[in-house]
């Protein structure tokens, strides 16, 4: 469904993650088929990815601006706000994301939530004083009513996790985020915070997968 988004000459935002990886699959088998789009990925893995099916892929220094970028998430409520970064990509999804035309979201059901915040929210931090960036936060979500327990993510080796631009990020286990659009640029605005995965109001459509079928869902 997601792919009948998709039209020759677009440029396309490329997700990351289990989900947005069969978009590129499938995308892979229209470019074979003749269909002429450009991709920015959103890490390195997509990068890979989509390199090894022949997909072309430039920058947003080189296009100006993206007609479509289809990406998963780890969250979505009634008003199609996102928790995404799970897979450690959020600060390049969302440079990308924002930077396109209409973003689309696929998930299945288990990604449909009432309220964010049961998946805990990934923090992308600078590492230099990030002692001081986790105070911040706390003290930040204090004062909007949300406490919880605040860890840096760990690599499966037990190392800390670093992003593909270098930095650290800390999962927020806030339980029930119910003012995302507050929450959003009071974490924003912390320095040595780079980017959050909160996503508001950036999604104009989740495609959703259960069941009964695929079902689409507008902003
Ligand atoms: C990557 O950083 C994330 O934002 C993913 O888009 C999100 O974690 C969804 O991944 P899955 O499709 O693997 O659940």
């Amino acid at each position: 469904m997601a792919l009948g988004f998709v039209e020759s000459g677009m440029r396309l935002g490329l997700g990351t993650g289990s989900t947005a990886s069969w978009f590129v699959r499938l995308l892979a088998e229209k470019v074979e088929a003749g269909l002429d789009v450009v991709g920015v990925p959103t890490s390195e893995a997509t990068a890979a990815l989509a390199r090894e099916l022949g997909v072309k892929l430039t920058t947003l220094e080189e296009v100006d601006g993206l007609d479509l970028t289809v990406d998963g998430a780890d969250e979505f409520d009634p008003a199609l706000n996102l928790v995404k970064g799970g897979g450690g990509a959020l600060l390049r999804e969302k440079i990308v994301a924002a930077d396109s035309a209409r973003m689309i979201v696929v998930a299945d059901e288990s990604k449909r939530v009432a309220a964010l915040g049961a998946f805990p929210l990934p923090i992308e931090v600078v590492t230099f004083g990030s002692g001081a960036t986790l105070r911040a936060i706390t003290g930040t979500a204090r004062d909007l009513g949300l406490t919880g327990s605040l860890v840096f993510r760990q690599a499966k080796d037990g190392s800390r996790f670093v992003t593909d631009q270098g930095n650290w990020i800390v999962d927020a286990s806030f339980r029930q985020i119910s003012a995302p659009e507050a929450l959003a640029p009071a974490l924003a605005a912390i320095p040595g915070v780079v980017e959050h995965g909160l996503f508001v109001g950036l999604a104009s459509c989740v495609i959703l997968a259960g069941r009964e079928g695929v079902e689409r869902i507008d902003a």
